[in-house]
């Protein structure tokens, strides 16, 4: 031993708690079922993961490959490791899926160097749960790891199981966005994918999810696969132009990687692991801070009935704003959005991103006299920036923006970043789109400003350190049903949505639609092969309590919702959680999720289903013992199918109680909206 290994090995006899082995550290959920062991092998470093005894994951590499400098991960040897006290906080959220969060896990972090060379040094910092684990590279400021480069992180899921997965590829067709139908496959055949990659082992005992938490200064992270590894996952980084993965300086940390774990389908949701991995609310106050319902002038542009540029179809006019104003005051709806407001849409507007101005609107749209219209409505005007991923355009232009909005009382935005590259040719996921992204974020927070984010970076948990990042697209949503000739989204996809995209966070999917065959877009149905909603009508309904967004819009034009009893479900149902509990769930097939709204006592059910018909029992054991309530059903009617009998919807009301167990049946491609109030 020389003088520096026993001093090594004096740290380490002085650091080890009681689980500490030779060369192994283990660390284990408050529960004890879920277990991380992190070991070196011949100077590289790994972790796993072990659930009830049972690998999940197998022995994993972990490190980076640097630009200019030499590669981190071959030659290291553990100089530390530290047990954390066990953390059992809870915590309430402005707004969700839920109000009260536990965070209650078991953190380790291990510290290790090279053993020659330039001894550079990092920690891993792992936090375990009972509903999976995170683990994070911490790098210290040091002499010979100061400024780096990043080429590629090199850690791995090396994956026990062959187990099924749910994926949308991230190398093809579109670089750009997540707007594509999932497949499902086994591990061991895919190829490039995005995350949140949701998993189910093939004796069907175990889900889990591969994502990431906190993504502050780095690269988005997608996952790639290398055939003749068989089952094993690598962080693939979203490059900057000049293909560096990440740029960086010690001290440095990364976002969080994250293995959420759960037994049933249903018990990934409300997804809380990513939210206790970032860091609490930042914002003075969030009062200003409120979900809501919105309608839109934007389905008309997606069904041609209307256009974002000036000319004859123009839908933000001052007049046809007013109608949309109207509409959402008469039904208790809190904003209209208004797409085509601002200059910058004639022509080609992907390609002319440098022409959007964010405070000059077109002349027949009056900004000033709208704002001051809607607010003595008590209606909020929601802002539209499309920037065509035009940062530089928009960053200079965020403050007057934000700035004016704030004067005409204007508190939410969705943006959209419709583009293949952002400017400079750096991905659309790249660390520099991340710093841009949160700088919109913090310059919104502090203008007092909600965001709805189209095209956007996936939701790594950012609104819990700012609750005004609301909620994002991000997959392929509503609008795919209106275009093109792929046939839209099949009566399956909402079903994998849910276990997929939005364990990530909210998604504004704009459900709502009820001219189902999009006959005002055509004069006429739509036939089957054409573009057009593959659900019932009941389901679009269900759609506002199985897909959450904290700005939930009613899609469709104001004129189909008139003499529509279907839209009173609308009116009523909630866009902010206490409680959220899904009653029955499989991936692809069909979901059942009860919620209770926050700071009532009502409660919602959403149920849907993909092409087949389905009936499911759901007892009512979560209502309050000894209260009377009242189901308001809104199921699917005689008959209904979504491909040639898509409207018919039974509205009826039943007394219930807490013993009481409702049958819902769905037609194939349908499903069904309950709202349960206490009977006065
Ligand atoms: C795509 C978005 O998903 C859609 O909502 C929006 O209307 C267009 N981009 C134009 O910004
Ligand atoms: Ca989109």
């Amino acid at each position: 031993m020389t003088r520096m290994d026993r001093k090594v090995a004096m740290i380490l006899t002085f650091l080890a708690g009681p689980a500490l082995g030779q060369d192994e550290v283990r660390v284990a959920s408050p529960n004890g079922r879920n277990e991380v062991i992190v070991g070196l092998q011949e100077g590289r470093l790994h972790y796993s993961v072990k659930r009830d005894g049972r690998a999940i994951v197998l022995p994993s590499l972990l490190g980076f490959e640097f630009s200019g400098a030499p590669r981190l991960r071959d030659s290291l040897r553990i100089v530390g490791r530290r047990l954390g006290r066990t953390v059992d906080a809870t915590w309430t959220q402005p707004w969700g899926e839920v109000a009260r969060v536990r965070d209650h896990h078991n953190e380790l972090r291990i510290s290790v160097e090279e053993i020659a060379g330039l001894r550079r040094q990092f920690d891993v910092a792992f936090r375990v749960f009972n509903d999976g684990l995170g683990f994070r590279y911490e790098f210290p400021e040091q002499p010979n790891l100061r400024d780096f480069a990043i080429a590629e992180e090199l850690t791995q899921f090396s994956m026990a199981d062959d187990a099924r997965a749910w994926w949308i590829a991230s190398n093809r067709p579109r670089l750009d966005r997540s707007e594509m139908l999932y497949s499902s496959s086994p591990v061991s055949l895919l190829d490039s994918v995005q995350t949140p990659l949701t998993m189910e082992t093939r004796d069907g005992r175990t889900f889990v999810v591969i994502h990431e938490a906190n993504l502050v200064d780095y690269a988005r992270m997608n996952l790639r696969a290398v055939r003749m590894e068989n089952r094993t996952l690598h962080a693939n980084l979203a490059p900057l132009a000049d293909g560096i993965k990440v740029r960086g300086r010690t001290p440095f940390v990364t976002p969080w990687r994250t293995i959420q774990l759960a037994d049933r389908a249903g018990d990934l949701v409300p997804a809380v692991l990513g939210l206790n991995l970032n860091p609490p609310n930042a914002l003075p106050s969030t009062d200003w801070i409120k979900p809501m319902k919105y309608v839109g002038i934007w389905w008309g542009m997606h069904i041609n009935t209307m256009t974002w540029s000036s000319g004859p179809k123009h839908g933000a006019t001052t007049e046809n704003t007013k109608r949309y104003i109207d509409f959402a005051a008469a039904n208790g709806l809190g904003g209209v959005l208004v797409e085509g407001w601002n200059t910058g849409w004639d022509g080609d507007w992907i390609a002319n991103r440098n022409a959007f101005s964010f405070t000059q609107p077109y002349p027949d749209y009056d900004l000033k006299g709208l704002a001051a219209y809607a607010k003595q409505k008590g209606v909020k005007l929601i802002a539209h920036n499309e920037t065509s991923g035009g940062i530089a355009n928009y960053e200079r232009q965020l403050d007057s923006a934000f700035a004016l909005y704030r004067s005409l009382g204007i508190d939410a935005i969705k943006s959209g970043y419709v583009t293949d590259t952002v400017d400079g040719g750096h991905s659309h996921y790249s660390q520099f789109a991340v710093r841009h992204h949160r700088k919109v974020i913090e310059t919104a927070a502090k203008y007092g400003i909600m965001l709805d984010v189209h095209e956007p970076i996936h939701d790594t948990g950012e609104r819990r350190t700012y609750p005004n990042m609301m909620t994002r697209e991000g997959a392929r949503g509503q609008e795919y049903n209106a275009w093109g000739s792929d046939g839209g989204n099949p009566p399956e996809h909402e079903t994998i949505l849910f276990f997929t995209r939005l364990i990530a966070g909210p998604m504004d999917f704009t459900p709502g639609v009820f001219d189902i065959l999009i006959e005002r877009g055509t004069g006429r149905p739509r036939r089957a092969e054409e573009p057009r909603i593959r659900t019932t009508l009941a389901k679009q309904l269900a759609l506002y309590v199985t897909l959450y967004s904290p700005l939930q819009m009613a899609a469709d034009l104001p004129e189909n919702y008139e003499k529509q009893p279907a839209f009173q479900f609308i009116r009523d149902v909630a866009v902010d959680w206490d409680t959220t509990r899904v009653v029955h769930g499989k991936i692809g097939d069909y979901v059942v999720v009860a919620r209770k709204a926050r700071n009532s006592p009502e409660w919602f059910i959403g149920a849907m289903t993909d092409e087949e018909a389905r009936t499911f029992e759901v007892p009512l054991s979560f209502l309050p013992a000894g209260r009377s309530y009242v189901a308001e059903v809104y199921a699917d009617g005689p008959r209904a199918h979504w491909l040639d009998n898509p409207l018919p919807v039974t509205i009826s009301r039943q007394a219930v109680t807490s013993a009481t167990r409702l049958r819902i049946a769905m037609a194939p491609g349908g499903g069904q909206a309950i709202r349960l109030r206490p009977s006065r």
